[in-house]
């Protein structure tokens, strides 16, 4: 494999040649660049293929949040990781959408080298020759929802308040409709009737409500013919059910609140590629599906038969390029993929995966060709195979809910 380079950006000469020192055992697989400011960045990347840029955010001149949204305009295949120090709240803030991962400083030896392997993987995804053909015969992308982009826009403004966010959302009675309905789906399990967006951000946090309104906006940005042979309704529900259960086996295995948010997003999201694949080249989508049904082989497989390539990568190049975080980048690629994920530890690709295992497990009729398998050897190394059963029986207590619910 073509050797990746990472480029590294900090005004300070100790802390470069201290991640020199750093990387050196991974020399053999990578090559590293190193610039002290982010003009000296910019002229790097003009000048030779970079794969991931890893850039500190205090830096005079051009800082890191500058330096990382001129990357993603320009180079938008890097994949872009901020280091930040405690006082870098709002710079954050102004990065949203635009870094694919932060890491505090000073970085952990052992996730710095964990995080350069994940994003090369990910630049992989994203520099493949067959998904970007894909992707580009598909035409224009689809850009990200309106209202969450207005919302990040927002969301920048470190006085934005509660009301704020409410008003945005209350601005589209289609979205609040949608979103309200969701929000009192049994899912939740809230017990009672919430009747406002806001009551909704109070309630579920608002991060759970920006990621329902890009799934609402997604499914509705990526208008779907109706067919016999793929119910884009059934896929509605099915990425509901996994970003519920996602969260349930988050829930019970962490306290970490962004992985648990992490992982509901990238359940509700994880199949993105089948709508965009759907919407864009229906007749092919449902020439896979029927291949997939008569050859008793896996959807996957026949869409990598048919188009070259396969949902996850398609469904994550699109969340890739969109900026979201790299976990959920991560999660919908490899959903299907486990094997092919480097260095895997407790984290959305893993619970991803079991969710959408789990959903199928419980609704086997919904599933389109061979039924999936569980990668228990991954599992089994992170010493978790065993709580699976119990995932399961959180899984359908949610499930049962919701169906007494409709019933
Ligand atoms: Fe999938
Ligand atoms: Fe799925």
């Amino acid at each position: 494999m073509e050797k990746k380079t990472i480029l590294f950006v900090d005004d300070e000469p100790n802390i470069l040649s201290g991640l020199q020192r750093m990387l050196r055992s991974m020399r053999k697989t990578m090559s590293f660049q190193f610039a002290e400011s982010g003009t000296a960045a910019l002229e790097i990347l003009a000048s030779e293929h970079i794969d991931v840029v890893v850039s500190d955010m205090r830096m005079p001149g051009m800082d890191g949040a500058d330096l990382l949204t001129a990357v993603q305009k320009q180079y938008p295949h890097a994949v872009r990781i901020m280091l930040t120090g405690q006082a870098d709240e709002g710079a954050i803030m102004r990065t949203v959408g635009v870094v694919h991962q932060f890491l505090a400083k000073p970085a952990d030896p052992d996730i710095l080298k964990q995080v350069i392997k994940r994003a090369t993987v990910l630049q992989d995804l994203m520099a493949d020759k067959q998904t970007k053909e894909l992707v580009s015969s598909i035409g224009s992308l689809p850009s990200l929802p309106k209202m969450y982009s207005m919302l990040q826009e927002t969301l920048k403004d470190p006085d934005c308040s509660l009301a704020d966010v409410a008003k945005i959302i209350e601005q589209d009675l289609a979205m609040t409709a949608k979103l309200l309905q969701l929000v009192n789906s049994a899912f939740f399990g809230l017990y009672k009737h919430i009747e406002s967006p806001s009551r909704a951000v109070n309630l579920l946090g608002l991060d759970t409500v920006k990621a329902l309104i890009l799934g609402v906006g997604v499914f509705s940005e990526l208008k779907s013919p109706g067919s016999k042979i793929f119910d884009v309704n059934k896929l509605w529900y099915h990425s509901m059910a996994t970003a519920a259960f996602a969260k349930i086996i988050a829930a019970q295995e962490t306290d970490d609140k962004e992985m648990i948010d992490n992982a509901f997003i990238a359940g509700l999201l994880h199949d993105v590629g089948k709508l965009l694949l759907f919407s864009r080249m229906p007749e092919k989508y449902e020439q896979a599906v029927t291949l997939a049904m008569e050859s008793h082989c896996s959807l996957e497989e026949a869409e990598r038969q048919i188009f070259g390539a396969c949902h996850g990568h398609v469904g994550g190049y699109l969340i890739g390029l969109w900026g979201l975080p790299g976990p959920v980048v991560e999660a919908i690629t490899f959903h299907h993929s486990l094997d092919s994920y480097p260095e895997p530890s407790f984290c959305p690709p893993i619970i991803t995966h079991a969710a959408d295992y789990i959903y199928y497990q419980l609704n086997r009729g919904d599933c389109i060709g061979e039924p999936r398998q569980l990668n228990e050897y991954t599992l089994e190394q992170l010493g978790i195979l065993d709580h699976v059963e119990r995932w399961v029986e959180l899984c359908l207590e949610t499930q049962n809910r919701c169906e007494e619910d409709d019933g």
